[in-house]
């Protein structure tokens, strides 16, 4: 090969492998916005609906499972806010993205918490569970607080 081809050969190899580099993150779909909004607002009726019983001193023990499901969702949530998520409607603060590590060990609390729920659910503790309940919500707060955009609380 002439050194002039072998630079060419050379240069176009070089801009393939930038162009792959810039190619750009799969778009999420816009579902995804909606789908998390949605299972927010299930994640809602379903915590705030052990009020009444932890209010009433009631067994604790069938709200286990609606624990269990809190825990669940929680592990998933960080999955639903895929880079290039900030889209639409949301009211998801850019904090989720810019600070991932910090977004992750939010939902990391919620979920030790809400899974610590359901054991004193489980093991029909009320005092406990009551206790606990105040943790978890602390734990919907405290994570609003940093990766909600400021007027949605
Ligand atoms: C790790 C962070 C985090 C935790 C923990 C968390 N949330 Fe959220 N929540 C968000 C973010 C971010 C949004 C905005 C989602 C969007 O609009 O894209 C949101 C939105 C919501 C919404 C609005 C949904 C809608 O229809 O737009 C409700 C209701 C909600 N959260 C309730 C809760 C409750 C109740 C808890 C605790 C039991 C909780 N959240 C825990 C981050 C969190």
């Amino acid at each position: 090969m002439k050194p002039t081809l072998m630079i060419a050969a050379a240069l176009a190899a070089g801009l393939a492998g930038l162009a792959h580099a810039d190619a750009p993150a799969p778009t999420p779909a816009p579902d995804v916005v909606a789908g998390r909004q949605a299972a927010f607002s299930l994640s809602n009726v379903v915590f705030g609906g052990m009020r009444p019983v932890v209010e009433a001193g009631g067994d604790v023990k069938s709200l286990t499972r609606g624990a269990r499901v809190l825990a669940r969702w929680a592990r998933a949530m960080p999955g639903l806010f895929p880079e290039g998520s900030n889209l639409g409607r949301t009211t998801a603060s850019p904090a989720v993205w810019s600070d991932r590590p910090g977004f992750e060990a939010a939902a990391a609390r919620y979920a030790e918490a809400a899974t610590r729920l359901a054991e004193l659910a489980d093991a029909n503790d009320k005092a406990g569970f009551a206790a606990q309940y105040k943790v978890v919500g602390d734990t919907c707060g405290a994570c609003h607080k940093a990766y909600r955009l400021p007027d949605q609380h």
